[in-house]
């Protein structure tokens, strides 16, 4: 049987931090078992951010860079950028004149979101942003992608496309496209530094990229049991978020650490120490990889025109069957 194909995206928005590991991991073992299209999503970005346009192909250099050290692996998975391959902006076209204005405007996120951007001095009240999921959809259809890692928050997007692919196929008596499924992901069990949600909005993150120093000081901000003052009380290390760490970082030791806070036998001041310090073994690789691939400028260029030709090469065969449904050709 043939390997499935899965497409998934990111919106560049450079270096990435920890929380987004589990999305990544996720990414890395689809490899073996699937046909992967990783995109970066830079038409996407516009959509929120078309005032101001400045940095995204930096920040999509930065962004491929992380996808590299993690594990993304540019032989096995193409890896290319939206805007390199017109036909996603052809099949959105299409898309939009067969998809009823009610689907896009129910959509739950859109609601939300204009009224969350708009409190920050957004406004997407644009024709662009209601026909974001519409892109979306484009972007997977036109690789015919059978399944599609995402997010809880995009399951609507992902219905709304098998929505817009049963539609097509409907109207025109065909089965071109498939109905993708989502594949969702186990969500981040890492907190920021704080405690909440790791957010780039909230400064609480480690970057993957982090440098040795900028990973102490977020580790020394981290938030302990607020209720131990001395070395000697007795800790509770369910409510301290440095625990949490050595829950998923160090799990050898981090029995004894537990056991050690509880007894008042381990000071935070060496608790997070010791994080620190398998943090920075677990960083360290990446981070040579990272100044590696910076040593070669140009070097992600290729990449992408090389994942762009390949990206190209699918996407405009899909494409050329879709004029002649559509009676195009
Ligand atoms: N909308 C996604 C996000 O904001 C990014 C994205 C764009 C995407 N196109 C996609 C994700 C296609 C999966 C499949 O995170
Ligand atoms: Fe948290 Fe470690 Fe301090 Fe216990 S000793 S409260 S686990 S930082």
């Amino acid at each position: 049987m043939s390997k499935g194909t899965i497409l998934s995206g990111m919106r560049p928005t450079g270096k990435l931090h920890m929380g987004h590991m589990s999305v990544l991991e996720n990414w890395v073992k689809m490899q073996s078992e699937y046909n992967c299209y990783f995109m970066v999503a830079d038409w996407h970005a516009l959509s929120t951010e078309y005032s101001d346009p400045t940095g995204i192909r930096e920040k999509t250099v930065d962004m491929v860079i992380d996808w590299l050290t993690v594990g993304i692996d540019p032989e096995q998975s193409v890896i290319f950028v939206q805007s390199d391959i017109k036909e996603h902006a052809e099949l959105h076209l299409l898309f939009s004149m067969i998809t009823p204005l009610s689907w896009l405007e129910r959509v739950p996120t859109y609601k939300e979101q204009l009224i969350q951007l708009g409190e920050q001095g957004k406004d997407i009240n644009t024709y662009g942003f209601l026909g974001y999921p519409l892109l979306q959809a484009a972007d997977i259809l036109v690789y015919k992608a059978t399944a599609v890692p995402v997010g809880e928050d995009q399951l609507p997007h992902l219905e709304l496309t098998r929505e817009v692919a049963r539609r097509f196929n409907h109207l025109f008596g065909t089965k071109v496209f498939p109905e993708p499924k989502s594949i969702v992901g186990k969500v981040s069990l890492l907190p920021g530094v704080d405690g909440r949600k790791m957010s780039k909005s909230y400064g609480n993150f480690i970057n993957i990229a982090a440098a040795t120093d900028e990973v102490s000081t977020q580790v020394r901000a981290m938030i302990t049991d607020p209720a131990r003052i001395h070395k000697t009380d007795p800790g509770h290390p369910d409510v301290c978020t440095v625990h949490t760490y050595h829950t998923l970082y160090n799990k050898g030791d981090v029995g004894n650490i537990a056991e050690s806070c509880r007894a008042g036998s381990v000071g935070c001041v060496a608790c997070k120490k010791a994080l620190a310090e398998k943090l920075e073994g677990f960083l360290l690789p990446m981070r040579e990889k990272r100044a590696q691939l910076e040593r070669n400028p140009g070097y992600i260029d290729e990449l992408l025109a090389e994942g762009a030709k390949k990206a190209r090469a699918v996407a405009s065969d899909v494409m050329a069957e879709v004029r002649t449904t559509m009676k195009m050709v």
